[in-house]
């Protein structure tokens, strides 16, 4: 398959709303993006949709496998019960040294239950269940699941947000430096993987916080106190 090439991010599932808002960003920062899709088709309309929204945005489409070895980094952006499906079908396309992110968040809408708390993982999160689930040598970490669609997708305004980033300590720093891209992103230290399982659930907390306080754009959270 040979080795990833140049500091591009594939986001799987960039045809969605957390997947493109991300591809808007990182390309308005400057790095390349490759779109991935069931459909190549809609990967390459939605890479159209970010030049126009961003010009001169560097930016392909293709599909998920296609996309999958043309970049180091590899976010997951698909809903979690497509998860174990959509690692199953890149799996082959994946090598040693590339990093998976997982933003995947076990809501109970999976199972026909409201998106305002999660259902259980055998491995602990869905972070945890793609670890378990890629080639050996592939690292996964997660992040950005509590970071709103809306937020990101609206690029006038910065994403007033810290994100928990969770995996092995080389492969989560090198995740950490892609919120220094978004503007308002803080990238917050969050140790080994299994701390994915608390951050999942902020989600479903931050979903039921958006409908009481009636915040459709989505709300972000701090943790103060953190020395610079
Ligand atoms: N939306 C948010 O505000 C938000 C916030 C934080 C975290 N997240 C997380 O980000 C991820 C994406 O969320 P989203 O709101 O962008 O989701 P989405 O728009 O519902 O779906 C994203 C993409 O998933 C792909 N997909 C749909 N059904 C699939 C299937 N059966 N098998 C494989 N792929 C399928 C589709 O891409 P193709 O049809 O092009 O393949 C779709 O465009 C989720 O894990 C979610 O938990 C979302």
């Amino acid at each position: 398959m040979g080795e990833p090439v140049s500091d591009a991010i594939a986001i799987l599932g960039g045809t969605g709303d957390q997947g493109l808002g991300l591809a808007l960003r990182f390309v308005k920062a400057g790095r390349p993006v490759v779109v991935g899709s069931r459909v190549e088709e809609r990967a390459l309309a939605a890479a159209e949709q970010i030049r126009e929204a961003v010009p001169g945005a560097e930016v392909s489409g293709f599909e998920n496998s296609v996309a999958t070895p043309r970049a180091q980094i590899v976010i997951l952006s698909v809903p979690f019960e497509h998860m174990a499906s959509t690692v199953k079908s890149i799996k082959e396309a994946l090598s040693p040294g590339q990093i998976v992110v997982s933003m995947g968040v076990p809501l109970a809408t999976a199972v026909g239950d409201g998106a305002t708390r999660t259902v259980g993982i055998w491995q602990g999160s869905c972070a945890e269940m793609v670890a378990a689930r890629v080639p050996k040598g592939v690292d996964v970490v997660s992040a950005f699941q509590n970071v709103s669609a809306h937020r990101l997708q609206h690029l006038a305004d910065p994403v007033e947000c810290d994100v928990l980033i969770s995996g092995a300590k080389k492969a989560r720093q090198t995740v950490m430096g892609l919120c220094d891209l978004v503007p308002g992103l803080r990238a917050v230290d969050g140790g080994p993987l299994d701390n994915a399982r608390i951050v999942e659930a902020i989600t479903a907390l931050l979903i039921g916080l958006n409908i009481r306080y009636k915040v459709p754009e989505g709300l972000g959270f701090r943790i103060t106190g953190l020395p610079d």
